[in-house]
């Protein structure tokens, strides 16, 4: 790699999130700015692996702020964490002389941007995950959008719920992370929240449901985050057998969570997160993630960031604790 940065290029990878064509579309702008060449990598590391490099123009990003999902499109490759795949992927940046990579996405992606920094290549990370499981940024591109319609679906379900006095258990997404579920309940009203950070028991589950049933409650709705201790089947299965006096339901929201239309947060974030990235290769930095710390845009060094879990604010949990039961 030279040490003047002329070409650069961009991916999303990982599991998609919406405003990461924000995001894609402030780099080429940004790029181009510069003077820099562009091109977008087609489905994330298996497109670096096998060369599948297009050079973006002005006119490629037109019509896309607004859209959910990526127009670069995303994969997973698991396979990336090995040399062999990894020295594939320098070859081909090489090959089409290119200066600097950008990587949308969310930690696995940020993890393989950090094996290709310790291999030469310089590259900055944007953090594009509906997770918020990143460490070291406040916010993550498409997490503001997935609780906005998490919001939605929850207030929808409240309908049903208070028309049939039933509980619902909803199932949200997070993998390993509560951060959807917490906040999900804090706007919502939720009865109770389960996040993977905090183990509770079917007896509390049961105890919590009983209760507002007890006080007269007409409904009562359960977040229950996709890595927590409890599956809303198992917990399905007990309320039913100790008749808490609600009817049960489940609903699992799943991929819904990752479309639609980002939000106007999403769309700034995206868009200063992909300015700032552009801006900081030609900084010369390699090897860091830009962030929002507070109001204003970071960098981190991704060294510091993979491989550590992003705690759950436990100001959160209080007022969850708080208002919800
Ligand atoms: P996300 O980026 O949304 O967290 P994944 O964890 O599935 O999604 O990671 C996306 C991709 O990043 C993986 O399919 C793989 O190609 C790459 N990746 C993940 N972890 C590593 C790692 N430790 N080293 C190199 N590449 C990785
Ligand atoms: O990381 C984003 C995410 O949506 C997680 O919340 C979820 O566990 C996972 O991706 C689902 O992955 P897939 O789209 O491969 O089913």
């Amino acid at each position: 790699m030279s040490e003047e940065i002329e070409r650069i290029a961009v991916m999303t990878s990982g599991g998609d999130s919406p405003g990461m064509n924000a995001a894609i579309r402030a780099v080429v702008r940004a790029g181009i700015h510069y003077g820099l060449d562009v091109y977008g990598i087609r489905q994330a590391y298996r497109g670096l692996v096998n060369g599948d490099f297009e050079r973006m123009e002005t006119r490629d990003v037109g019509g896309i702020i607004q859209r959910g999902g990526t127009i670069l499109q995303t994969a997973r490759l698991p396979e990336f964490k090995e040399e062999k795949y990894q020295r594939e992927a320098i070859r081909h940046l090489n090959e089409h002389d290119i200066d600097g990579l950008i990587v949308i996405g969310g930690d696995g992606s940020l993890a393989g941007a950090l094996a290709l920094h310790r291999r030469g290549v310089r590259v900055i990370g944007i953090p594009g995950s509906i997770d918020n499981d990143i460490w070291g940024t406040a916010s993550s591109i498409g997490v503001d959008t997935a609780l906005n319609t998490i919001l939605e679906s929850i207030d929808r379900l409240r309908d049903t719920a208070s028309s049939h006095e039933r509980v619902f258990l909803v199932e949200v997404m997070g993998r390993h992370c509560g951060y959807l579920a917490i906040v999900a309940g804090l706007v919502t009203g939720a009865e109770m929240v389960l996040i993977p950070e905090q183990e509770v028991s079917l007896d509390e589950v049961g105890e919590v449901l009983e209760d507002a049933y007890l006080k007269g409650h007409s409904h009562a709705m359960v977040i229950v985050s996709e890595g927590a201790n409890l599956k809303c089947a198992e917990i399905a299965d007990y309320l039913n057998k100790h008749d808490i006096g609600f009817e049960v339901r489940i609903t699992i929201l799943g991929h819904v969570q990752r479309g639609g239309r980002p939000t106007a947060f999403d769309r700034l974030l995206a868009t200063r997160f992909g300015v700032a990235a552009v801006e900081t290769l030609l900084e010369g930095k390699s090897g860091v993630m830009v962030a929002l710390e507070g109001t204003s845009i970071v960098t981190r060094d991704l060294e510091d960031i993979i491989g550590k879990q992003r705690p759950i604010n436990p100001d959160h949990v209080r007022m969850a604790d708080l208002l919800t039961r």
